[in-house]
């Protein structure tokens, strides 16, 4: 047996932990050690019973996800199935309990179902989120769950992926029982009291798999959902399309069944994405020069510039309002966190706190302003943030004597749901104030992502170009509907157009007019959006963009915009003509790939996933895309090259392609290989 997975024996009960940190992941060597447990387990006629536990802070968190990229990518030849060995688990003569804390998440939950009892610690949690990695549950989890849960809760949990917390578990049939104090000590008290009895067997059960009469409408709207709410995604699907075989065929022929499909998810391309998202989404909080032991600042109280005092804590009242509603949070827990917050239009009040953020209108001469008042007020030390999401933070630093604190904490908009946390360092930011930041970021629950400064940061530098490429299809003739739809029906959240209606197209014009400056002379720019503000046209806070809205925020198409759109088009001498929905596409994808490129190599993005984290999460670029350099990786780069050289020939060299593309397209490589980053100076 190995270090992964000991066996011992208390009070006559054999104990399996499995040890494998941070989360106990089942790989193929924790597999083996499982293995070598229940075959001594098989041998031991004395063993009254048998309790599974994790070692260190959970149970099982599910298969090792490293060892499915190293079979798709070809790096391992094979990975056996835990589908045999949850059969030999099941079949012991002695009960099986299998005690959870943390999470018993995929293969954990699996092996937890193929247990004869479950207990749990309350805080404990429960789910198959392997959809959210492209895949399906691989080792009957679609099998076993429908056994304990009935069809519909295995549906939603299995085509949804969200974990269940252990006293729903309970309330579903999951879990057996609740235990507080020290687990060991409640399983084995569980395991005795358990001992004399039959085992049952969870792949023997039936009475919750229903009728196919009583299921037919259960999984007809099981699909309608995951359709509409998943959209795009192939994995929700087929672990619908398992369960309905389970439902319908003998354990053994379903189990085939599901992995049949979980073999066809995992070596899709959706998979191998979101598999890159889930590795990126932790790889980005590793920053080259601030290693995970740099000392943090403490943050327990934060100063926020820039809110309309009413109108800003009429909002939050709003938004916790709605959270109480949807059972989110209770009334009491609101009413203690709003005492928490104290207006103020006073800045001395801000002496004490240990972190500002501000947020004032998007002008250099406020914002200078705000940071020399706080650079008087705030005690040293004090983080001193800014929510620009556009200028530079040197020269926002450069108002107070205290640059070193100074750093960009680019909050998305609405920034109560938005995961994505741009974290932008300026050139003498310090360090502790980055790994402090991104220790924030993970407290509210968010994805820190470090950038380097410079206009747009990473992920506004690469919009600019996407969204006037947009634009420029339309004044070449493409409809805003057009445009919008095949970007969505590519997989964005929405089309660039609607976006711009939805943040207000007087944002980017109020931004282009004051740098309209620095526009390089000859290079072709996009006019229509400056002329739809022109006539007040701001998008949906003033019912018309280049939509128009009804009062509940409708769009619908707008004939009126389409003939100013033709009027301005050829009145700028813009010939106009058909455009497919694949040049649409190319277009606008090519360009933000090409600009991400640049932000790689100039260092402003550590690494090419940095750039997709904050497009997946910012942007709504779509997550089975994996986003848009990984998108770019699975088209080839030198593919996607040749393709920008012959945009820049047809439509001028903004199209210029970007060195670092034209190099690695040139040698056969991906962004994914490059690590350019030079260090903070670079
Ligand atoms: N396999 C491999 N590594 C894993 C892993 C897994 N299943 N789960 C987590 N890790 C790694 C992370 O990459 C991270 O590594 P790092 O420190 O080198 O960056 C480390 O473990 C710690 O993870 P987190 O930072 O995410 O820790 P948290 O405490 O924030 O979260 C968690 C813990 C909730 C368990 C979260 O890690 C998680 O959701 N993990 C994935 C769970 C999952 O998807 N399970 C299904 C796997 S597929 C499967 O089981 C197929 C089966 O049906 C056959």
């Amino acid at each position: 047996m190995s270090d992964l997975v000991q066996l011992t024996k208390m009070d006559g009960v054999a104990v399996v932990t499995i040890n494998n940190p941070p989360v106990n992941a089942l790989s193929s060597a924790v597999s083996a050690g499982i293995a070598a447990a229940v075959a001594q387990i098989e041998k031991d006629d004395a063993a009254r019973a048998v309790v599974f536990i994790g070692a260190g802070r959970t149970f099982i968190a599910g298969a090792d996800i490293k060892e499915f990229g190293e079979l798709t990518s070809g790096k391992i030849i094979c990975r056996e199935s835990l589908k045999p060995l949850l059969l030999r688990i099941e079949d012991l003569r002695t009960p099986v309990v299998m005690a959870i804390h943390g999470t018993a998440f995929g293969g954990g939950l699996e092996l937890a179902m193929a247990g004869h009892y479950r207990i749990a610690l309350s805080s404990a949690q429960v789910g198959q989120p392997e959809v959210k990695l492209g895949i399906i549950p691989g080792a009957a989890g679609t099998q076993r769950l429908p056994r304990l849960a009935g069809v519909a809760k295995a549906l939603e949990m299995c085509a949804e992926g969200s974990p269940v917390k252990a006293e729903d578990a309970l309330k579903f049939g999951i879990l057996d029982r609740l235990v507080e104090g020290d687990l060991l000590t409640g399983a084995i008290a569980f395991a005795k009291e358990v001992a004399a009895k039959a085992a049952p067997k969870t792949r023997e059960r039936s009475e919750k798999l229903g009728t196919p009469e009583q299921n037919a409408a259960i999984f007809a709207a099981a699909r309608e959902t995951a359709r509409k709410k998943q959209r795009g995604l192939l994995a929700p699907l087929a672990a619908i399309d398992a369960i309905e075989a389970g439902s319908q065929l003998p354990f053994d022929e379903a189990c085939k069944k599901e992995e049949e499909l979980f073999t066809k998810c995992l070596f899709s391309d959706q998979s191998k994405a979101l598999i890159h998202a889930f590795f990126g989404e932790r790889e980005v909080a590793k920053i080259p020069d601030v290693p995970k032991e740099m000392p943090t600042l403490g943050v327990d109280s934060v100063g926020i510039v820039g809110a309309a005092l009413d109108r800003g804590l009429a909002s939050i009242q709003k938004n916790y309002a709605n959270s109480v509603k949807r059972g989110r949070f209770t009334q009491r827990f609101v009413d203690e966190r709003l005492k928490l917050i104290r207006p103020t239009l006073d800045y001395s009040e801000f002496a004490g706190v240990d972190m500002v953020v501000e947020a004032v209108f998007e002008s250099m001469a406020l914002k200078k302003e705000v940071f020399s008042q706080l650079d008087r007020v705030c005690k040293p030390g004090a983080i001193l943030a800014t929510n620009t999401s556009s200028l530079s933070i040197d020269e926002i630093a450069s108002a107070t004597s205290r640059p070193q604190s100074v750093i960009g904490t680019h909050f998305f908009s609405p920034a109560n749901v938005m995961r994505l946390l741009e974290i932008v360092r300026g050139a003498a930011t310090g360090k502790e104030v980055i790994a402090t930041c991104m220790q924030l970021s993970k407290k509210l629950s968010k994805v820190g992502v470090l950038v380097g400064n410079c206009m747009g940061f990473v992920g506004n530098r690469m919009f600019g170009p996407y969204r006037r490429e947009a634009q420029f299809l339309v004044e070449e003739g493409a409809s805003v509907e057009a445009v919008d739809n095949a970007l969505y029906e590519f997989g964005m959240a929405m089309g660039p157009l609607a976006t711009g209606d939805l943040a207000g197209l007087d944002v980017g014009w109020r931004i282009r007019k004051e740098f309209r400056h620095l526009q390089k002379p000859g290079i072709r720019q996009a006019f229509i959006e400056d002329r739809l503000c022109e006539l007040g046209r701001f998008g949906q806070k003033t019912g018309a963009g280049w939509y128009k809205y009804d009062e509940n925020r409708r769009p619908s198409p707008d004939p009126q915009v389409a003939d100013l759109i033709r009027q301005w088009t050829s009145a700028a001498g813009i010939p106009r003509r058909q455009i497919s929905v694949e040049e649409i596409v190319e277009r606008c994808i090519y360009t933000l790939v090409n600009e991400g490129a640049r932000l790689l190599e100039e260092g402003i993005a550590l690494r090419a996933v940095d750039i997709d984290i904050i497009y997946l999460n910012g942007y709504g670029f779509p997550a089975y895309r994996g986003g848009p350099m990984w998108y770019a990786d699975a088209v080839g780069l030198k593919k996607v090259c040749e393709r920008i050289r012959e945009f820049q020939q047809c439509f001028g060299n903004w199209w210029e392609p970007a060195p670092l593309l034209q190099r690695l397209g040139g040698q056969g490589k991906t962004f994914a290989e490059f690590s350019g980053w030079q260090g903070a100076a670079a």
